[in-house]
């Protein structure tokens, strides 16, 4: 599958050609449109990296951070189009992997924790925010959720298999919202760190 690149919003490139660095997320967050835990990781990142890619398969959802973007003349922030699943990132590119609240939209995690493990460079750091174990109500509508959460040792246990060496295991945030039933609930979301040896 091929990969769409744009950097502050504008301008289209091709895999591979734009100038990668920094920090990859595979999505940005912080569009404001649903809810009150979106983390705005790709834009929080900025002040303390070089260069931020943001990654979605939803080209609506980079097409919104790219406004932002252009809004807040963030020139080292780029976008990349792309299915996670499916394409490889180039190889060697990034420092440092982040990703908040993706992981249970994917079928196959392990599949793509491999997948991911080569665009870091060596001794670079993934850090992971999983959904924690719910009981299936966390998602008003459940198009797209593969996952009711995950236990902290299967995330652990895909990051090694993708000889990626777990550093910390933590509760980072709680997310409080209406399941599908109505009633308010509150789940956790747990961050694993882990370092590519
Ligand atoms: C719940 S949102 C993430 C929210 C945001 N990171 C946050 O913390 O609030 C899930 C995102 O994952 C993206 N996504 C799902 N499957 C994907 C895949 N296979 N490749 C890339 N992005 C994917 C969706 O397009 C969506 O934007």
């Amino acid at each position: 599958m091929g990969c769409e690149s744009r950097t502050g919003g504008a301008g289209a490139g091709c895999c591979g050609v734009d100038p990668y660095g920094g920090a990859v997320t595979i999505r940005h967050g912080d569009d404001g449109s649903r809810g009150g835990h979106r983390a705005g990781v790709s834009l929080g990142l900025l002040p303390f990296v070089a260069e931020v890619t943001a990654v979605d398969a939803s080209g609506e959802m980079l097409r919104v951070l790219g406004e932002k973007v252009t809004a807040l003349e963030a020139a080292n922030l780029h976008t990349l189009q792309c299915d996670v699943e499916e394409a490889t990132l180039p190889p060697g590119r990034f420092d440092q992997i982040v990703s908040s609240m993706v992981l249970h939209h994917l079928p196959d995690v392990a599949m793509v924790l491999k997948h991911l493990r080569p665009a870091l460079r060596t001794g670079g750091w993934i850090a992971l925010a999983f959904l924690d174990v719910e009981d299936g109500t966390f998602h008003a509508d459940p198009t797209g959720i593969y996952h009711h959460g995950f236990e902290r040792a299967t995330g652990c246990r895909w990051l090694e298999e993708a000889v990626f060496a777990v550093s910390t295991v933590r509760e980072a945030y709680r997310i409080t919202r209406p399941g599908s039933d109505g009633v308010m609930r509150t789940c956790p979301v747990f961050l694993v760190t882990a370092r590519a040896g």
